[in-house]
């Protein structure tokens, strides 16, 4: 494995260091980053902790940093208002300051938790992310959204706060649950999709995970390059950053219909994709090989290609779809693999195709 790095322009600017071992030099690349900071206040899971937590921490401590590690319950359950509350306090008692720094070691639950928590304490401190899942590392570590979930919906309470470093250790990757990984592996398969061909043809020739993480660190870097691309140009996402929504909608109904327990963001976001294809070839914009082609990537993976889910759950989805305003929405297809093309007409005849195609 060999190591970059990648720049960031939204926010004040930052690097993305894909390195293997990087959390060993945690201390180091943040004492670089963040000069003034005395404290560190790591975020981490009951899972993440216990394994990577003293190594990330010695290695700050190495640096002269005050280190309080704060531990939260695995599962996106522990993104929620009460673990916020309980963050802030934790924040204050260990008597932060402005110019101090918060870090967020774990995947995208804690990694949206740190963010939000960061960027309300004391109006904003800067935040270091260190993500250990696949998705956290080609998504959501990179761009700034930060999100709590609340009883009546996910990710309904957030900022935009860009991090100031991100480090991402591919090693870390190799203690995640089967599951976990190839629920990551849909968010690359997406970037392939929507942006570069021959890399969804270098991921269809690399079917297991073992093969995959032979070239983790192209692929890690090649999803966080098209990643900055889009944020760079729309960093609060009002508009070409819908982009990276391919395949989410529909993902969404999924996850709805199983209650974002029976399929995982990436299981749901996979089937999502496959459906969009199909949709786009109904529409005339999709060439009529695509779903076949992302299919056959996906299902080599492990992931389901297909959902089934009550037609309720896809009205809803599109009812409330960030990319909808009024009686329009706009649809997230692709015209060929790496070629997408938003298409935005009426609510009501995207429902009525879908539900002929779906057969309801
Ligand atoms: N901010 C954004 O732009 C953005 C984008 C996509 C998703 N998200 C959010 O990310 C969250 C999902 O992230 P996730 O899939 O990383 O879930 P997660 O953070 O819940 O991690 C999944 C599981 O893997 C465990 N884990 C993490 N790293 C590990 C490691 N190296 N070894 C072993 N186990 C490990 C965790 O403890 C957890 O049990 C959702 O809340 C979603 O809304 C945010």
């Amino acid at each position: 494995m060999d190591a970059k790095t990648l720049h960031v322009d939204a926010g004040g600017g930052y690097d993305i260091v894909i390195e293997p071992g990087v959390l060993d030099r945690a201390g180091e690349l943040v004492k670089a980053t963040l000069p003034r900071a005395k404290k560190i206040f790591v975020l981490t899971d009951s899972n993440v902790g216990p394994v990577y937590g003293p190594r990330f921490v010695a290695s700050l401590e190495t640096r002269g940093f005050m280190v309080r590690t704060h531990v939260i319950p695995a599962g996106e359950t522990s993104k929620c208002a009460a673990s916020l509350v309980e963050i802030w306090s934790a924040m204050a008692a260990f008597g932060m300051t402005r110019t101090d720094g918060v870090a967020a070691l774990g995947g995208g639950v804690v990694g949206d938790l740190a963010g939000l928590a960061a960027s309300t304490i004391l109006r904003g401190v800067d935040l270091v992310q260190a993500p250990t899942t696949l998705l956290s590392q080609v998504d959501s570590s990179v761009g700034g959204k930060t999100a709590i979930d609340l009883p009546e919906g996910k990710n309904l309470v957030g900022t935009f706060y860009q991090p100031r470093l991100v480090l991402m250790d591919p090693e870390v990757l190799s203690t995640l649950p089967t599951d976990v990984f190839m629920s990551g592996m849909a968010e690359v398969v997406k970037y392939g999709c929507i942006w570069d061909r021959e890399f969804f043809d270098f991921l269809a020739a690399r079917p297991t995970r073992e093969a995959l993480m032979a070239y983790i660190t192209h692929i890690l870097y090649t999803c966080c390059d098209i990643k900055r691309k889009v944020v760079n140009e729309d960093e609060h996402d009002t508009g070409l950053r819908m982009i990276l929504n391919f395949g989410h909608t529909l993902g969404h109904a999924y996850e709805l219909a199983g209650d974002y327990v029976k399929w995982s963001h990436g299981q749901a976001v996979a089937a999502g994709m496959v459906t969009a294809a199909n949709l786009g070839v109904e529409l005339g914009v999709t060439a009529p090989d695509v779903p076949g082609k992302i299919k056959g990537v996906l299902a080599s993976l492990g992931l389901p290609t297909e959902i089934s889910c009550g037609f309720e759950h896809i009205e809803k989805a599109v009812g409330v779809d960030k990319k909808s305003s009024g009686d329009f929405v706009t649809l997230i297809l692709i015209e060929d693999i790496g070629k997408v093309k938003p298409l935005k007409i009426q609510k009501s005849d995207a429902l009525e195709l879908l539900s002929r195609m779906l057969g309801r």
